[in-house]
C-alpha cells in the first residue's frame, strides 16, 4: 500500500509514460519521482518489448535502468531526444521549474535543452505562485568555490529577492560532489522575482556551471494527487 504521496509520484509517472512510443529517444531524469517513471518504463519494456533510446541524467538513474532492464545509451549516442521525463523541486503556472535538488540539474538541463518535449512529473506540493521557497540549487567549479559564493552574495544585492545566503552543500562532514566532479551552492532566496534576470546573473559568474532554473524549457507538467487522480498543466 503506497503513502498518498508516493501514490501522487506513481500516478504522474504511469501517465507521462503512457506519452512514449515505439522508437522514440526518451530522457530519464532524476530523483524519486524520476525513479518511479524509470519503473514504469522497465514495465514497457518488459511486457511490451517496446523499443527506446533511452538516455539517463545521472549515475544514479543509469543505475536504476540497469537493474529494471532498460538498456541505456549516452546523449552523443543519441545526438537528440525525442522526450524527456524528469521531476522538478517546484513549477509555477508558465511552467518555469527549480531543480537540483538532487545535484543533478546540470546533466537534467543538458538533456531537457537537447529534448524536442520536456515533460515534468510532480506531485501537487511542488506546484508554486512563485519560485523560490525552495533553495535554488547552483553547481559551481571547486576551484575558487569561496570567490565564486562571494561573487553570487553580492549579485543578490541587486535581485529582486527576500534572501541571500549561499550555503555550500554537503555530504557528511565533505563538500556535496556533483556526477561531473563539482560543488553545489544551494541559495536560499525565498522568493525569486525576476527568475530570467537571475538565471542569467548566475550564469556569467566564471566559477558557476550551471542554475537550477528552468525557463522556457519544460512543456507540460503532469501532476499527481494522493488519491489517485492526476491532471496536465500546459
Ligand atoms: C535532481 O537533481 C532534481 O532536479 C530532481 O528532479 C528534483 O529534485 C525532484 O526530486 P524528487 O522527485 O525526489 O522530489
Amino acid at each position: 500500500e503506497l503513502s498518498p504521496i508516493d501514490r501522487a509520484k506513481f500516478v504522474a509517472a504511469k501517465k507521462a509514460v503512457e506519452f512514449i512510443e515505439d522508437g522514440m529517444r526518451v530522457g530519464m531524469g532524476t530523483g524519486s519521482t524520476a525513479a518511479w517513471m524509470v519503473k514504469c518504463l522497465g514495465e514497457r519494456v518488459r511486457d511490451e518489448g517496446l523499443k527506446i533510446t533511452a538516455v539517463p541524467t545521472s549515475s544514479r538513474t543509469a543505475k536504476q535502468a540497469a537493474e529494471v532492464g532498460i538498456k541505456v545509451s549516452t546523449l552523443d549516442e543519441a545526438k537528440w531526444l525525442d522526450l524527456t521525463i524528469d521531476g522538478a523541486d517546484e513549477f509555477d503556472a508558465d511552467l518555469n521549474l527549480i531543480k537540483g535538488g538532487g545535484g543533478a540539474h546540470l546533466q537534467e538541463k543538458i538533456v531537457a535543452a537537447a529534448s524536442d518535449q520536456m515533460l515534468v512529473i510532480a506531485d501537487a506540493s511542488k506546484s508554486v505562485e512563485q519560485l523560490g521557497a525552495f533553495p535554488l540549487p547552483v553547481e559551481v567549479i571547486p576551484f575558487g568555490g569561496q570567490a565564486s559564493r562571494r561573487l553570487i552574495e553580492e549579485m543578490l544585492e541587486d535581485m529582486d529577492v527576500d534572501g541571500r545566503i549561499a550555503s555550500l552543500r554537503m555530504n557528511g562532514d565533505v563538500p556535496f560532489v556533483t556526477d561531473e566532479g563539482n560543488h553545489i551552492l544551494d541559495l536560499n532566496l525565498r522568493r525569486i522575482g525576476n527568475p530570467v534576470a537571475l538565471s542569467a546573473r548566475l550564469n556569467q559568474i566564471p566559477g558557476v556551471v550551471e542554475n537550477g532554473l528552468f525557463i522556457d524549457i519544460c512543456d507540460a507538467v503532469v501532476i499527481g494527487h494522493g488519491d489517485g487522480r492526476c491532471e496536465v498543466l500546459d
